[in-house]
């Protein structure tokens, strides 16, 4: 079973990007283990590694040790949310120790907009490459979050969905593989 590093880049409880991330944790049941980041981080302050946040070195801890990153971010006008692009930013730092270097990176994330993040994973993509990850480039999985699109367990209710996800799924799991 494969170490995820989770980061939802939301912090509000009743997220449909955390719901989402649920939804797609029971799919990956048996395949991957998903360990779910804090993202609640102070914002990037240069100065705080000279004593830095506990917060910030289990991120980079955590990201060291994963065989992959899933990152699942809301888009905030057609841009990266600042929770998300903090907890990038961080572990990217302090200058020659980028805790992203060399990571398989898997992308996604929900809107309530017909777009589905798309602008936002365009924009992801290009800060993720600077920092030397292997970023997955195939499906692009642009999710428009409806409620019934989960069952009463949180599951995926649609077949399709189903399917769709489970090979995005899989793909990062090769894609994993291929990247060690
Ligand atoms: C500041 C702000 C900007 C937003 N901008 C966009 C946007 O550009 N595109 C979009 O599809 N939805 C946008 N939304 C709506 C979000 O898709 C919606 O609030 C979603 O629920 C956020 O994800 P979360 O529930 O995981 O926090 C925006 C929401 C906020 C609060």
């Amino acid at each position: 079973m494969k170490n995820i590093v989770v980061l939802v880049g939301s912090l509000r409880k009743d997220s449909i990007n955390k719901t989402y991330t649920h939804a797609l944790e029971k799919l990956a049941t048996g395949q991957f283990a998903f360990h779910y980041a804090d993202m609640d981080l102070p914002l990037y302050n240069d100065d705080l590694w000279q004593s830095p946040p506990a917060k910030v070195v289990a991120l980079k801890e955590a990201i060291a040790k994963a065989d992959g990153i899933l990152i699942v971010s809301p888009e905030y006008n057609r841009s990266i949310p600042a929770v998300t692009k903090n907890a990038i930013d961080w572990a990217s730092r302090p200058y020659g120790q980028n805790a992203w270097k060399g990571k398989a990176v898997a992308i996604t994330g929900a809107s309530t907009g017909s777009q589905g993040t798309a602008v936002m994973q365009s924009q992801l993509r290009s800060s993720l490459v600077i920092l030397g990850t292997a970023v997955l480039g195939d499906p692009e999985v642009y999710i428009t979050f409806k409620p019934e699109m989960l069952d009463a367990d949180g599951a995926f209710a649609n077949e399709g969905t189903v399917k769709f996800l489970k090979g995005f799924l899989d793909n990062f799991d090769a894609w994993i593989d291929r990247v060690k």
